[in-house]
């Protein structure tokens, strides 16, 4: 979900003024004061309400970051824009895909990868107290469970080694279901003194179960992170996600705030993300005005649309997900920098692979390293970059690459 759009606050801004700042921004790039320029258009991409502005940032971005080095982190700006079906995409897509393919050709098609993976993704557990319209969890057939402690402790023990790696305590389900997320999290901040790595951590949670006594014994343990899915204000989010409150979730955030000021916890990181299917609609506008003042960080996603759900479109009607149109050519579908490990320890490659039909192994046969260097992941990664789909159950279904 990190590779959608994300904006930390949406600022009143006119056009003129934003234009100038983007031409500021360019200029100093020119100049070849590419820390300066890249800074000024990350902010611009982040606040601006114009969508095509934001583009323009994206594509200019990629560029700066090919020229100082980071082509994966190029790579991943461009696909920003370019990821959309081939009849939906502007001027400015249409360059950024002709810049990832330039760079395909010249680097022989495989994306460089970092030889650990850069985020990993633990389902500590996969049932869930919801049941959401849109959730790809609804296309789920496994079996439920939560993670045992010794599959958690093998992934906990190798990733934490490694500097930068982000751990996200949850995937398809609750991560609060799990009554050993305290010690998982404790046994992280453990790991972290003892080796001195400093990893980064947190869940994303629904938010209908952290009371203010769950919200004080997490905070003991020592989590700071926390992702608040809250999709919509009072009546929305009850009918986007059926079993959820709106009052109660509110209720629930703000408890979390208060505890952490009773316990003293300056370094408390709260996020609210929203699903939605339009930035500029009016009722996203209303709902940034109301978190804005409550929070630092707002994210607004994307939404995933698998056939068989439904979601809330920008002018607030609930809209079946049809089947994806075949006739669509298919490209680079962006996965592929991160690793999944579900409950049961098997391995997984790509978040729209629900079921884990591209079949990598399990924890207690293989390390991360070993499984994500692995010539099944390349021949994986190389199958999907060059959009050739044929035989990859879940990519041939998958609504992601057309
Ligand atoms: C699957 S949930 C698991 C964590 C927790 N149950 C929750 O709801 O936050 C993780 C994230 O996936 C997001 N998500 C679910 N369905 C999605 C979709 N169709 N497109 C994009 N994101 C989706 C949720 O909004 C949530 O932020
Ligand atoms: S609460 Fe999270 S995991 Fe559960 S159905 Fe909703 S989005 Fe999916």
């Amino acid at each position: 979900m990190d590779d959608n759009l994300c904006m930390a606050a949406i600022a009143e801004r006119t056009g003129p003024l934003e234009e100038a700042e983007f031409e500021a921004a360019v200029h100093r790039i020119n100049q070849g004061r590419l820390q300066e320029g890249y800074q000024r258009l990350g902010t611009l991409a982040k606040t601006t309400r114009d969508d095509r502005l934001r583009s323009r940032c994206m594509l200019v971005l990629g560029d700066v970051l090919e020229r100082m080095g980071d082509l994966q982190e190029a790579l991943r700006a461009w696909s920003m824009l370019a990821d959309k079906p081939a009849d939906r995409r502007n001027d400015i897509d249409r360059r950024a895909r002709a810049r990832i393919m330039r760079a395909f050709d010249e680097k022989g098609l495989l994306l460089p990868v970092p030889d650990f993976p850069p985020r990993i993704q633990l389902e500590i557990t996969n049932r869930c107290n919801l049941r959401c319209l849109m959730c790809t969890r609804n296309q789920m057939t496994r079996p439920t469970g939560d993670m045992s402690f010794e599959t958690f402790r093998r992934v906990a023990d190798e990733a934490c080694l490694e500097p930068g790696v982000v751990i996200c305590l949850y995937y398809l389900g609750e991560p609060l279901l799990n009554p050993a997320l305290e010690e998982m999290v404790a046994y992280l901040c453990a790991n972290r003194r003892r080796s001195g790595v400093n990893t980064v951590f947190g869940i994303q949670t629904n938010g209908m179960l952290l009371n203010r006594d769950r919200a004080r014994s997490l905070l003991r343990a020592g989590l700071r992170g926390f992702g608040f899915s809250l999709d919509g204000l009072e009546g929305d989010l009850e009918r986007i996600r059926p079993g959820a409150s709106y009052s109660v979730v509110e209720r629930h955030i703000l408890g979390l705030m208060e505890v952490a000021g009773e316990l003293g916890i300056h370094d408390l990181d709260v996020c609210i993300t929203k699903l939605c299917d339009d930035p500029a609609a009016p009722e996203v506008a209303r709902f940034v005005e109301r978190w804005r003042p409550r929070v630092a960080n707002i994210n607004l996603i994307g939404i995933s649309k698998v056939e068989g759900n439904a979601y809330m479109a920008a002018d607030g009607t609930i809209r079946q997900v049809g089947p994806p149109d075949d006739a669509r050519p298919r490209h680079y579908c962006g996965q592929g920098s991160r690793l999944l490990v579900h409950w049961n320890g098997d391995y997984a490659f790509c978040c729209p692979d629900v079921n884990g039909e591209l079949r990598l192994g399990n924890v207690a046969e293989r390390g991360i390293r070993e499984v994500w260097n692995s010539p099944e992941i390349n021949e994986i990664r190389r199958r999907i970059q060059a959009a050739d789909y044929t035989g990859l159950p879940p990519c041939e279904r998958c609504p992601h690459n057309r």
